[in-house]
Order: C-alpha cells, then sequence, then structure tokens
C-alpha cells in the first residue's frame, strides 16, 4: 500500500552569530560536524523526514532523507512497528544568518513558519539576552495568529564548553532556565553540536509541538 505523503512543516532557526545554528542543523540533518567557521550567507535550508509520536513520547529521529529511510522502528524481531499515533512529517528547517548585516532578511522567510528553535551559546551571556531580540523578531515578522501557543524551543549550545568554563556557563544556563519558565511554550534544551548533544531531543520536541 501506499504511504501519503509527509506532512511539511517549516521551522525556523534563529539566533546570534557563531552560536552553532548552522553546527546543530548539519548535526541533526546530515550527522556531521566541523569545527571551522563558515559564517551563512542570507538563508538557506535543509529538508529531514522522520516519524513523530504524536502522543507525547518522541521516538529517535530517523537518519536518512528518503521514505524507505524514514520509516520508523521497528521491533525486536526487526518486523516493522505499527501505530496510528505516528506521523511522517518532512521537516524544512531554515538557518538564518545571525549577523547583523543580514538581519533584514524580510518576513517571506519567517512567514508561515510552524515552529522556531532559538539557540544560544551557553558560554556567551549576550547571545542569551539576544535569543530574547530574537523572539521578538520571529513573532513580529512571522506574525502568529496566537503567539502565546506558538512552538518555540531554546538551545542553550556548546554544552561542552561547560566543563572548562563551569561557574560562568552555570550561571548562564540559570538564567535560560529562569526564562523560559516564564514563557511557557519555551522548551529548554543543552545541546552540543561537537559532541551530538541534546539536539535530535530538542528538533523533536519542536516538531512535535508544531503538529
Ligand atoms: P552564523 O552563520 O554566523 O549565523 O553562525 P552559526 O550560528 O550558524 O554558527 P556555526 O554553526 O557556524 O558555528 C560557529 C562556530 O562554533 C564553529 O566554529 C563551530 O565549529 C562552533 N561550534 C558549533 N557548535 C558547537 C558546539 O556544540 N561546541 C563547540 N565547542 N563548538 C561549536
Amino acid at each position: 500500500m501506499e504511504r501519503a505523503s509527509p506532512r511539511l512543516l517549516k521551522l525556523v532557526i534563529l539566533g546570534d552569530s557563531g552560536v552553532g545554528k548552522t553546527s546543530c542543523l548539519e548535526r541533526f540533518v546530515n550527522r556531521r560536524f566541523s569545527l571551522q567557521y563558515k559564517a551563512t550567507i542570507g538563508a538557506d535550508f535543509l529538508t529531514k523526514e522522520l516519524e513523530i509520536d504524536a502522543s507525547g513520547f518522541a521516538p529517535e529521529s530517523v537518519a536518512g532523507s528518503t521514505p524507505e529511510d524514514a520509516a520508523g522502528s521497528h521491533s525486536d524481531d526487526g518486523s516493522p512497528q505499527q501505530s496510528e499515533q505516528l506521523q511522517w512529517v518532512c521537516l524544512q528547517i531554515w538557518d538564518t544568518a545571525g549577523q547583523e548585516r543580514f538581519q533584514s532578511l524580510g518576513s517571506a522567510f519567517y512567514r508561515g513558519a510552524d515552529g522556531c528553535a532559538l539557540v544560544f551559546d551557553l558560554s556567551n551571556s549576550d547571545s542569551l539576552t539576544n535569543a530574547e531580540s530574537w523572539l521578538e523578531e520571529f513573532l513580529l515578522q512571522a506574525a502568529p495568529p496566537v503567539p502565546s501557543a506558538f512552538p518555540f524551543v531554546l538551545l542553550g549550545n556548546k554544552v561542552d564548553l561547560m566543563r572548562s568554563r563551569g561557574a560562568a556557563c552555570e550561571h548562564i544556563r540559570e538564567r535560560a532556565l529562569a526564562w523560559c519558565a516564564t514563557h511557557h511554550r519555551i522548551q529548554f534544551f543543552e545541546t552540543s553540536a561537537l559532541e551530538n548533544i541534546g539536539i535530535d531531543q530538542a528538533m523533536t520536541a519542536l516538531a512535535r509541538g508544531a503538529l
């Protein structure tokens, strides 16, 4: 039996320059990481197909981009598990440049977004302060009908640096937690594109919120 087409969800990833937006996306979609910094110019998108359990539990995301690759989980004996709550989605994730001069990208990049990932660097206090501005900018440009119900996730990236910069990062993390507590639709994830921590969970949670 032929499968129905996946549901397309547009996600936008925002945050200051250098916080690791492209790295998180590359890790999530292509399972790659590079320490070399190459500023994003303008905006670009990557796509990834996966199955989301719309009932609340997020299965591990599935690498690969073909429907067969993305066909989902299997039981212990290798046979596919069928669940009516699994939803096949195609994430179209827009990566925008964090540099000031690219910020006037225009509302086309934001319009129609189903979810937004805000990224900051856990070792950079300003990047967390600016995440709030990015949220305001997004709400202004995308103008979702019910802003308070719009799905956001906040990624505190470069958590691997906490080992060397302990106390300073800890303070920033507490600020992030406090901010998310006052914005009930924002889920906070500590991530590392370098060490592949938390990114699948964050993006899957965002996709589920966007369903
Ligand atoms: P713009 O394109 O300018 O908006 O930057 P960006 O937010 O896309 O940042 P990018 O992904 O290009 O990463 C910036 C630098 O941070 C690169 O040198 C990455 O290798 C590095 N980086 C990204 N994620 C991590 C991480 O989790 N840990 C560490 N230690 N470095 C990271």
